[in-house]
């Protein structure tokens, strides 16, 4: 095997530059993604992570036209030769190959032209990567990484790193991971609020950026049990402008992802008219009304009628699927047998997907009409709720125990705090959740009580209330969730690169 430094006959090229360079010889550095050969020429299409090109070899380039025969998808590759425009290769431009060294000829790739089940990409996650709906999905999360750093940038925020490891909870006791730390039990952080507020005191505005840890035990499209997380905090801040922050960070994010990713929204076959509505302000209704909402009588026609529309589409699909499967069977071995056997899957995917939602929608439906005043809403909750607006929506005012112990009691309605959960349409549900927290000592103090914490776990704590408290809050974005919601995915775990859940940690 040469090194690169030998191969390279003239400066690399990015695929994605390839039109700015016709006439010119270039070197390109990739990855075989496919391959065509047709007689006296092959085409390979080669990817570097930047683009897809297309690379013509003749069989006169002789030992160029040999390795191209032999090269296996997924070879790492380097080639040299003349950019030439082509309307119809991808990117406009294509490559008349002179010479092609073959790094390392791959292995049989085990992710194939058909479509794979969830958890067989998942196990190969690592080569799984490399496809282009995975590297559209990168691309948006690593927009909406540096969409939400500089909005908190230009608003004059400090981003503050909170500890990993933590002596107790932020959140419910009941999702904890614990660490053996030197014979001690310590935690994995859910949250870096309670180390933001001491910032806050610090510093004014602040916020962190970085993963945070739930032991969920429950398998649902929401929940990771390792997940990215943004949160800011306010010194002499009120629930309204937390709000107010909250509205404007997600509507510049959404304006960034439209600006810059179209084409990978498009891949990832989203419809951009969602992502353009996502304009402020956005409605808002407290938990009571909430509450009325999922009560009513509309809401039961509602989702009445939206149970007709799946079970339609359940029948449609089933006719198609069986169509698929005839023609998969008819079909000889080749591409039209992949192509058929790909679509048949992507429709039993589809058939179990309104199965599910049609055998749980009854129990969702009774769930909602008998709900109590008092109980957090749950995730079909959520769902219902958010599936009332076309742009997100803010929830406030949820009852004292249904929250976390920190939020402040509202001094008129002392049953209800300061807080809010903001859904996203569509029935997506929580993307973020935030609140005024509570300064006073003594009614903290009688929270902590109200909900069997020990104020000695939290003394540092509570010493902000006793040196200089002010009125202060702030919120949580979960990156995964928000990406979910822009992207119109189906389930939280393609928007990481490497999800954690309770049932896998591998690779
Ligand atoms: O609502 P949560 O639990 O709020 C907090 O942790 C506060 N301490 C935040 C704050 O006020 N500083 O979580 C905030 C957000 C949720 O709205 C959701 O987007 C995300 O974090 N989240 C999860 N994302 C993926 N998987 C999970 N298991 C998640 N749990 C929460
Ligand atoms: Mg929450």
């Amino acid at each position: 095997m040469k090194t690169i430094s030998e191969t390279i006959t003239c400066p690399v090229s990015e695929i994605r530059e390839l039109l700015q360079h016709v006439g010119v010889r270039v070197t390109l550095r990739g990855w075989l993604y496919g391959k065509r050969a047709g007689g006296k020429v092959v085409f390979l299409v080669v990817r570097d992570g930047t683009g897809l090109a297309q690379c013509v070899v003749e069989a006169s380039a002789v030992p160029a036209f040999a390795a191209a025969t032999d090269v296996t998808q997924e070879s790492s590759l380097t080639l040299t030769g003349m950019v030439r425009a082509e309307p119809r290769a991808p990117g406009g431009a294509e490559v008349a190959v002179e010479t092609l060294e073959v790094l390392q000829r791959a292995e049989a790739y085990p992710i194939g032209r058909k479509a794979h089940g969830a958890d067989f990409l998942f196990s190969h996650r690592h080569l799984w990567l490399r496809a282009p709906r995975q590297t559209a999905l990168l691309r948006i999360r690593h927009t909406v990484t540096q969409s939400v750093r500089s909005f908190f940038d230009r608003q004059g925020f400090t981003l503050i790193d909170t500890p990993i490891l933590v002596p107790g909870a932020g959140e419910d006791r009941h999702s904890l991971f614990t660490v053996d730390y030197f014979g001690t039990p310590i935690y994995l952080t859910q949250t870096g609020q309670l180390y933001l507020e001491s910032a806050c005191m610090a510093l004014g505005k602040v916020y962190s950026f970085g993963p945070t840890f739930r032991a969920e035990k429950s398998k649902t499209r929401r929940h990771l049990t390792e997940f990215w997380m943004v949160e800011p905090e306010w010194a002499f801040a009120e629930l309204e402008q937390v709000m107010a922050l909250a509205e404007g960070l997600v509507c510049t994010v959404a304006a960034d992802v439209l600006a810059r990713h179209r084409d990978d929204l498009a891949a990832l076959g989203r419809d951009a008219a969602a992502l353009e509505r996502i304009v402020a302000p956005f409605p808002q209704l407290t938990y009571s009304e909430a509450v009325t909402v999922l009560r009513s009588s509309e809401t039961r026609a509602r989702l009445e009628s939206d149970m007709e529309t799946r079970r339609a589409q359940l029948q449609a699909r089933t006719e198609e699927l069986k169509a698929a499967e005839a023609e998969s069977t008819a079909a000889r071995k080749g591409w039209k047998q992949d192509q058929a056997e790909t679509r048949a899957r992507e429709l039993r995917e589809a058939v179990q997907e309104l199965e599910q939602e049609l055998r749980v929608a009854p129990e969702h439906l009774a769930q909602a009409q008998s709900f109590e005043w008092g109980r957090d809403l749950g995730g079909s909750d959520e769902t219902i709720l958010s599936r009332c607006f076309d742009r997100p929506v803010f929830v406030t005012e949820y009852p004292r125990e249904a929250k976390a112990f920190y939020m402040k009691v509202k001094d008129e309605d002392p049953r209800v705090v300061r807080n809010f959960d903001l859904l996203a349409p569509e029935g997506y549900g929580e993307i973020i959740g935030g609140s005024q927290r509570e300064e006073r000592l003594p009614v903290l103090l009688e929270a902590m009580h109200a909900k069997s914490l020990r104020p000695e776990d939290y003394d540092w704590y509570l010493d902000l209330r006793r040196y200089g408290s002010v009125p202060h809050g702030g919120f949580g974005l979960g990156i995964e969730r928000i990406l979910t919601w822009l992207c119109g995915l189906q389930h939280v775990r393609e928007t990481i690169p490497f999800p954690r859940t309770m049932g896998r940690v591998h690779p």
